[in-house]
């Protein structure tokens, strides 16, 4: 299953770390295979979370402390959006001191425009504090539509005016009240923008079909402990009684499971071992489910979970909501089905445009088709898309190094790992993607042993 180091062509490409000056660059990341992967990385709090743990402070009268915190890009970015309104924002060594005090702006600036999916998340917040907002629109990958409806339909409910601009969203609201509010589909984000405005709203709210991933629970709890009435009751419904001031609290975020479950995998795709630290069990339980379904032996303990195997065989995943397989272990999990010897089959249900990694992998020398027919038990969120939503890998035979070009985070990571399972050196392009959603990738990877650098490489020389 490893890549046998002695194999290793360094003429499959040409990337370099010393760019011309005066080309422009971009950056890169060249993977150079090693054999097994072997030790421990500890993973930090959740992307996924961090990032609306900080919006959540802004409903507070008083400073909030977030710790763990990852070093992600996407930290970064909404704490600018955060200081752009008016709200101190400390990030120190992990910890993020959030003081919404002195919020004095509703409006997000247009440079913070398609950079990630939390805009949307302040416009209860911001509504409560000044009666306004402004958010440009919406970005994050491109892994689908994405669309805004659901926010918006609650938003509107609560009793907030909304028009959408060429530039974002306007809305405006003297009073928000609680309302009766039952999702579509248990989407994550409008889940958490309906919890993060009904509890400043006036009277209650009832919310049927909500996500129940462990990051929406995590800020569900983070809100209680600011002094929200919130109550989780069975088949997804939270009931949520608005009241008249919040206080800042202190939380550690929970470690991050997508991560923690790609390391895991990167041990068992290079036929090594990786023991993942900071994520507890309970956050991964299908994923180690799946893997002992082909397999993949584990030890598990109150502090780290490991994952070998002598052989793997292959299997048949959907992706759901929680608690099934999460949509972003996807692509590691074909990445890892390319490695296991016979025919193994993904079928996506969350998001319509999840597979443009494949084609690259394809290129690395996997036998991967794919299907727009459901090869699944379930309705895809996307019925009459015409994009693929099935993957028929045909496993086992060995991937060569090659250039590859980072599509989204979850595609992008795929590529490191079949990188680190390959002949010879792949080299990936546009790793900015990486960087806003991985917490010191390369410093994680080189603790395992894999040979991995950064390097720029110049402007449009990826494939
Ligand atoms: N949807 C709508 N209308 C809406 C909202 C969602 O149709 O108003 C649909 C989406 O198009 C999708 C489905 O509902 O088909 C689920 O979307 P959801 O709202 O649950 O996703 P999200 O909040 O946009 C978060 C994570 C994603 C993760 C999904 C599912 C963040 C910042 N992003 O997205 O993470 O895949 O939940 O768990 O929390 C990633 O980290 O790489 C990533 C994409």
């Amino acid at each position: 299953m490893s890549g046998d180091p002695s194999t290793t062509n360094d003429t499959t490409n040409d990337a370099t770390d010393d760019a011309t000056s005066n080309q422009p660059t971009t950056p890169a990341w060249v993977v150079n295979p090693v054999g097994p992967l072997r030790g421990s990385v500890t993973v930090r709090g959740s992307k996924n979370a961090v990032t609306k743990h900080m919006v959540a402070a802004m409903l507070a009268d008083t400073p909030s402390r977030i710790s763990n915190c990852p070093d992600v890009g996407d930290v970064a970015i909404t704490a600018g959006m955060l200081e752009a309104l008016g709200c101190g924002v400390e990030l120190i060594d992990g910890v993020a001191n959030i003081d919404p005090r002195f919020i004095d702006s509703s409006r997000v600036p247009l440079r913070f425009s398609g950079l990630n999916r939390i805009p949307i998340l302040m416009v209860g917040p911001l509504l409560h504090r000044i009666g306004h907002a402004f958010v440009p629109l919406v970005g994050g990958d491109e892994i689908g539509a994405r669309p805004l409806d659901f926010h918006v339909d609650a938003l509107r409910k609560m009793g907030a005016e909304i028009e959408f601009t060429s530039e974002g969203l306007e809305a405006k609201a003297v009073k928000l009240q609680g309302a009766h509010i039952e999702l579509p589909y248990p989407s994550v984000g409008a889940t958490e923008t309906i919890l993060m405005t009904a509890v400043l709203a006036e009277g209650r709210t009832v919310l049927d079909n909500a996500a129940t991933e462990p990051e929406v629970i995590e800020l569900a709890l983070f809100l209680q402990r600011m002094g929200s009435r919130i109550e989780m009751r069975p088949n997804r419904r939270f009931i949520i009684d608005g009241v008249e001031t919040l206080s800042g609290a202190a939380h550690r975020l929970k470690g991050d499971r997508i991560e923690a479950f790609s390391y895991l995998v990167a041990g068992l795709i290079t036929g090594g071992e990786v023991r993942v630290h900071g994520c507890s069990q309970d956050r991964l339980v299908t994923a180690i489910s799946t893997l002992q379904g082909m397999g993949a032996r584990f030890e598990i303990t109150d502090t780290s979970i490991s994952a070998w195997a002598d052989s793997l065989t292959p299997a048949a995943v959907q992706t759901d909501t929680h608690p099934g397989f999460m949509t972003d272990w996807q692509s590691p999990m074909v990445a890892l089905f390319t490695q296991c010897k016979g025919i193994s089959v993904m079928y996506e249900t969350v998001f319509e445009n999840r597979f443009t990694y494949v084609p690259a992998l394809k290129q690395m020398g996997a036998q991967i088709e794919l299907y727009n027919t459901p090869l699944g038990s379930m309705e895809t969120r996307f019925v009459g898309s015409s994009t693929p939503c099935s993957v028929v890998v045909s496993g086992g035979n060995p991937l060569i190094g090659t250039d590859v070009t980072v599509p989204d985070i979850r595609g992008g990571f795929a590529y490191v790992l079949a990188a680190a399972a390959a002949e010879g050196r792949t080299t990936i392009h546009d790793t900015h993607h990486l960087d806003r959603g991985y917490n010191r990738p390369i410093e994680n990877f080189e603790e395992l042993g894999l040979d991995i650098k950064r390097v720029e490489v110049a402007a449009g020389s990826g494939a």
